[in-house]
């Protein structure tokens, strides 16, 4: 594993200034899993107010708008959450895709806007279950990788991938961890051929989809699995640390 596990907490549309006391217990006892890399995207409109609370996780965004400053009611750019105190986002998740109907073309160029703003990028990838069954899970993948990943200005140390499953979203159910570990095979395979089996060494695979205290030490213990985006289990600093413990663990087996 090229650094050490990236355990990132995606709020979604979740939390008032109440959860900030849910971001300070979880920065607090971050402090003392040194080899596990912390870090949260609460909605926009908490970003400063984490920022503020953190001392040793990062913070980010869930997603950003693609363009300058300008004429774009309700959007929210690179710069402007860089300046919130963002140091990272995350594109191209599949309640985006499925939402607001992004594809790959707008997900690159929102990628390519965030690495010009400086952030770090956690780009989403993930089949239905529909896709999976039809056994196309990975040609899906790796072609929504290969419309999405940027053109290689510097950005291994930068980008980050989360393999998200669509069907194990907020459901309770997680892929097993050979077809974990056979997806993040396939997804380093691409990097490799992509970036050069250098660049590629930096990026890290995290695992999203139904993370729990519960399962995470077996997911953060698979071959090419270097983290995980939590949704759920992320919203209380309890689970969200009990996730934390297990990438410590899993660390040291
Ligand atoms: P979940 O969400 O942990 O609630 O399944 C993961 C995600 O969507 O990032």
């Amino acid at each position: 594993m090229a650094e050490r596990p990236y355990i990132v907490g995606n709020w979604k549309m979740n939390g008032t200034r109440a959860m900030l006391s849910e971001a300070r217990a979880i920065d607090r006892a971050a402090q003392r899993y040194m080899k596990v890399e912390v870090a949260v995207a609460p909605p926009y409109t908490l970003i400063h107010a984490v920022h503020k609370e953190a001392e040793q996780i990062g913070v980010g965004a869930q997603d950003c708008h693609p363009g300058a400053e300008g004429a774009h009611t309700g959007d929210i750019n690179a710069s402007m959450i860089a300046d919130a105190g963002a140091k990272f986002v995350i594109l191209g998740h599949s309640e985006r895709r499925q939402d607001h109907g992004e594809t790959d073309e707008l997900i690159n160029a929102k990628i390519e806007s965030a690495l010009d703003a400086g952030l770090r990028v956690i780009l989403c990838c993930g089949e239905t279950l529909e896709t999976r069954d039809a056994g196309e899970a990975e040609a899906f993948v790796l072609a929504q990788l290969k419309a999405a990943l940027p053109a290689f200005q510097d950005p291994a140390e930068r980008l980050t991938i989360a393999y998200e499953p669509i069907w194990a979203i907020g459901t309770g159910r997680t892929a097993t961890p050979d077809d974990i570990a056979a997806m993040h095979g396939a997804i380093r395979g691409l990097l490799d051929e992509t970036y050069g089996a250098e660049a590629s060494a930096q990026v890290r695979i995290l695992y999203g989809g139904s993370v729990k205290p519960d399962n995470a030490r077996e997911i953060l213990a698979t071959p090419e699995v270097g983290g995980a985006l939590v949704g759920g289990a992320s919203l209380s600093a309890e689970n969200f640390l009990g996730i934390v413990v297990g990438a410590s663990e899993a660390e040291e087996v």
